[in-house]
């Protein structure tokens, strides 16, 4: 989970994560969570959606409503939204803790896969039929149809699988740029990351495996660790451990098959982060993305001193807005995604598939522990 950072809530006015929400609302009054006035039978302008009017624990303060959707405007798409998950980053923002918040009422989802219904006069990227993913935070995937601005939304080839597309945009897009942009990481080469089983994990797994790169993967324990165990072998990874091994030395004989990692990805923080940074090359770097334990991260003073270790963070989100006006740079990223896709060589994390009326359900399942399943809202 991402800690608490209210005071970054003005970023949702100023920064572009929230400029579809915001370009919305500006079209009157909050109008894209405007509860319908119309009567039944008239619906062609509404959809449905999940709404969120206060901050709080996700199952309590989200409701399904009827909503009015703006006029289209000559640069706007009509998209459906055909299945969307349910990320951590999605919980936090509902329950208020999350780096940058819309303003309420707000439809929740920030990630998701649609496909264009109608496109306006002046829209030139897109057509009747494709698919298209957000580019950025904010946008409220958690919905059947939306009006959106043609920039708000990049297309994805529609001949690979549903969950796939649904899920592409964030976790598989972070695992992409850790391993690219912090390291040089050659076939042969070790990153060792905790939370394995994540989102964000089996995409890491799947594109190091697709690059000859060993991984070595930290999960907590469980009943059935040896299934999730194979699982995560039969996408890819090299080895699988429990967070206790770590300390173990049973370590020793596992550099015996691999060398030290040069990469560390932590998900998770607290003590978990400090273990993964003891196993790190001299000269390595770990990179922390999430935090779900809920506690900071310790640097042993031995790490920095005598391996000089580099401690960084990533925010895909910010990478996402740091080159929104070099499309090509997003463009290479999700070609080079949708070819391992179309390759066999990246599938989609495991996942639940939810109608969204069970929606309370699926928020619920999202938030316990050991679930090991992406919940997918399917539209
Ligand atoms: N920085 C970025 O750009 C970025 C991008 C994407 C995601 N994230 C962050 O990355 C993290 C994972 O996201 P995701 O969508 O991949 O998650 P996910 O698929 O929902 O999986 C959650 C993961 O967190 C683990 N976990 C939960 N509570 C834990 C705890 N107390 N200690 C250790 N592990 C715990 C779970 O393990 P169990 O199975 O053992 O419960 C599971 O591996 C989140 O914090 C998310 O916000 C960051």
């Amino acid at each position: 989970m991402w800690p608490p950072l209210h005071g970054l809530c003005s970023l949702s006015r100023t920064g572009g994560a929230m400029a579809a929400l915001l370009k919305l609302s500006r079209r009157g009054d909050n109008a894209n969570v405007r509860p319908s006035t119309r009567s039944a039978g008239l619906s062609a302008h509404t959809c449905e959606a999940l709404l969120f009017r206060k901050h709080g624990d996700p199952p309590r303060v989200v409701r399904l409503e009827d909503i009015d959707l703006p006029p289209m405007g000559a640069k706007d798409v009509l998209v459906k939204i055909l299945a969307a998950p349910i990320n951590p980053s999605d919980i936090n923002m509902i329950q208020g803790t999350y780096s940058i918040l819309p303003d309420l009422p707000a439809v929740g989802g920030n990630e998701g896969v649609a496909q264009v219904l109608e496109v306006g006069s002046r829209v030139t990227s897109l057509k009747t039929g494709d698919w298209v993913i957000p580019r950025d935070t904010g946008l409220g995937t958690w919905r059947t149809e939306a009006v959106l601005a043609e920039d708000d939304v990049i297309s994805l080839p529609n001949d690979i699988p549903l969950l796939s597309a649904a899920t592409l945009g964030v976790n598989p897009c972070t695992a992409f740029r850790m391993l690219s942009d912090f390291e040089h990481l050659k076939p042969g080469d070790t990153v060792i990351q905790n939370a394995a089983n994540s989102g964000v994990g089996q995409a890491v797994i799947q594109i190091a495996a697709a690059r000859g790169v060993n991984t070595i993967n930290v999960i907590r324990d469980r009943s059935e660790f040896t299934q999730l165990s194979d699982r995560l072998k039969a996408i890819g990874a090299t080895h699988v451990i429990k967070e206790e091994a770590l300390r173990r030395p049973e370590m020793k004989e596992l550099f015996k098959t691999c060398p030290k990692p040069k990469l560390a990805l932590n998900g998770v923080g607290g003590k978990s982060a400090t273990e993964l940074l003891r196993h790190l090359q001299i000269g390595g770097s770990m990179v922390t993305y999430g935090g779900m334990a809920k506690q900071p991260v310790t640097v042993p003073v031995s790490a920095l001193i005598f391996k000089d270790v580099k401690v960084r963070g990533f925010w895909v989100t910010q990478w996402k807005r740091d080159h929104s006006n070099d499309e090509r740079a997003f463009r290479a990223m999700l070609d080079e995604l949708c070819s391992l896709i179309q390759q066999g060589k990246l599938t989609a994390p495991a996942c639940s598939e939810v109608g969204l009326k069970d929606y309370n359900k699926a928020l619920e399942v999202a938030m316990t522990p050991f679930t090991s399943a992406k919940q997918v809202l399917i539209m």
